[in-house]
């Protein structure tokens, strides 16, 4: 098992990715792509199934891109996980490491998601049995982009990622619709109505959903508001968005609060953060919540701390830590997230954040370190391409004791540690797992200054 949930095999010295497969599976091969020093390729015939294999337990699996891992079993995935990160520390970081913490696996591997978005198509999907049985199939679908696809949407009959009422929710939607003859949208044309539905659970039982349409239609839009709200009293914020555009981003359009508030909250250890419809919040809370508290033990903090949360997107580590150190400064690209992180301190008087928006490498100066002071300690959670070289230059520069870096990809975490390994030594390891049933890993590396 090796980068992105592939398995690697071998062929006259060639090594071959194959998708879709198990570590000791022993399959036929069909190259899909031939290049200098490796090849892709799909599994066309199965001579024997590997013994870490278990029965996928979705309907959709094999067709959905989303949970690729459901024929690994959990203990499984997580053996794979905690390799991928020691492989790529130890092969891309270079740097000297201590002996690795086992991986936090999630409590929940099933409907451990906050937040799901579906689209509409009028041409759903078809499986290869259902235009084998050459019976006339309902091509009206609400459901998830097929791999790779951005014109074909799969129709969803049950997902395991997010809790009820979530698919009771985009069931009825998708129900009312066609029994009323809301014309689904076509991605190739651009024509149609409903575009997409977002819903959002969160641990407060608080739950909002979204629904984008095409153009402004009122009776259209209240009809399937009041369908919604009457069907789903428990929905505590609904909206909806006109959305004319050519994708179906909207942080730029205004979101129309229908019935409720126009936020919903989550909670953890009493801090509770605002999410509205256009506000990131990790979409697996309750794994967040150990992602959070390990990160905070690591940062070892005292009550005298100053720190520094780079990458701090809607100051949730910024403001889940402040109560322990003397201050947090959060810094975060998006603007509108950093109001986010403002309004979560001030919601929980919470007093000893200062929040800045702006691209890291700008913010993080000189300037900025004069007026704040250099900090104690530094918790950095940067995006999959990891710090940019000047933002790791600028860390050296200034030196803290200690700089807890969070990531979602090894690969440029381990290039930065590598980097930082001037100054700095890696002293604690912790992948932890907040996508069940996909390849993907977190992890969180403790360094401590030489
Ligand atoms: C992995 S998320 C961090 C999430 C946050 N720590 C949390 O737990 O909710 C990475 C964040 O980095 C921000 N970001 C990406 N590039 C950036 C840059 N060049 N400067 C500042 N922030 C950036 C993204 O907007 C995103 O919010």
């Amino acid at each position: 098992m090796v980068a992105e949930g592939k398995c690697l095999a071998r062929h006259d010295n060639m090594v071959v990715f194959v998708g879709g497969v198990a570590p000791g599976d022993v399959v036929d091969l069909r190259v899909t792509r031939k290049k200098k020093s490796f090849m892709e390729a799909e599994a066309i015939n199965f001579h024997a199934y590997s013994d870490v294999r278990v029965q996928p337990f979705c309907e959709h699996f094999g067709t959905c891109g989303g949970c690729k891992w459901q024929h690994i079993g959990y203990d499984t995935q997580l053996f794979y996980k905690q390799k991928q990160v020691q492989d790529n520390l130890e092969r891309i970081g270079k740097v000297a490491l201590p002996p690795f913490d086992p991986i936090l696996g999630s409590a929940k591997d099933r409907f451990y998601r906050n937040k799901l978005e579906f689209t509409f198509s009028n041409y759903g999907w078809l499986t290869n049995e259902q235009i084998k049985s050459g019976e006339e199939h309902e091509r009206r679908a609400l459901g998830f982009h097929m791999p790779g696809r951005f014109d074909k949407i799969l129709d969803i009959q049950n997902c395991y990622l997010q809790p009820e009422p979530s698919n009771s929710i985009r069931l009825a939607v998708r129900d009312y619709a066609r029994a009323n003859n809301l014309v689904f949208f076509d991605k190739l044309r651009m024509t149609g109505w409903l575009r997409n539905l977002i819903i959002r659970t969160a641990n407060t039982g608080e739950l909002m959903v979204i629904v984008q349409v095409y153009y402004d239609d009122q009776e259209a839009i209240t009809g399937i508001m009041d369908h919604l709200a009457t069907t789903f009293p428990e929905i505590t914020s609904l909206h909806y968005i006109v959305n004319g555009k050519g994708n179906e981003t909207f942080h730029d359009l205004p979101v129309i609060c229908y019935k409720g508030l126009p936020y919903i909250h989550e909670e953890m250890e009493g801090i509770r953060f605002r999410v509205g419809p256009k506000s990131f919040y990790q979409t697996n809370a309750d794994q967040a919540y150990e992602l959070y508290k390990l990160t905070r033990e690591f940062a070892g903090l005292t009550g005298n701390e100053l720190v520094y949360d780079l990458y701090t997107g809607a100051g949730t580590i910024a403001n889940f830590v402040a109560r322990q150190c003397r201050e947090v400064i959060g810094i975060e690209y998006v603007p509108s997230a950093i109001e986010d992180a403002k309004i979560n301190s001030q919601i929980n008087d919470i007093t000893n954040t200062t929040f800045y928006a702006g691209d890291m490498k700008d913010i993080l100066s000189d300037e900025l370190i004069e007026r704040h002071g250099r900090p104690d300690v530094v918790i950095t959670d940067p995006p999959r391409a990891g710090m940019d070289e000047k933002v790791v230059a600028k860390l050296l520069q200034v030196h803290a004791n200690r700089i807890v870096y969070v990531s979602c990809n090894p690969a440029t975490q381990a290039r930065d540690l590598e980097l930082l390994s001037e100054k700095y030594d890696v002293t604690r390891v912790q992948p932890v797992d907040m996508f069940p049933q996909t390849h993907h890993v977190e992890n969180i590396v403790l360094l401590t200054a030489k």
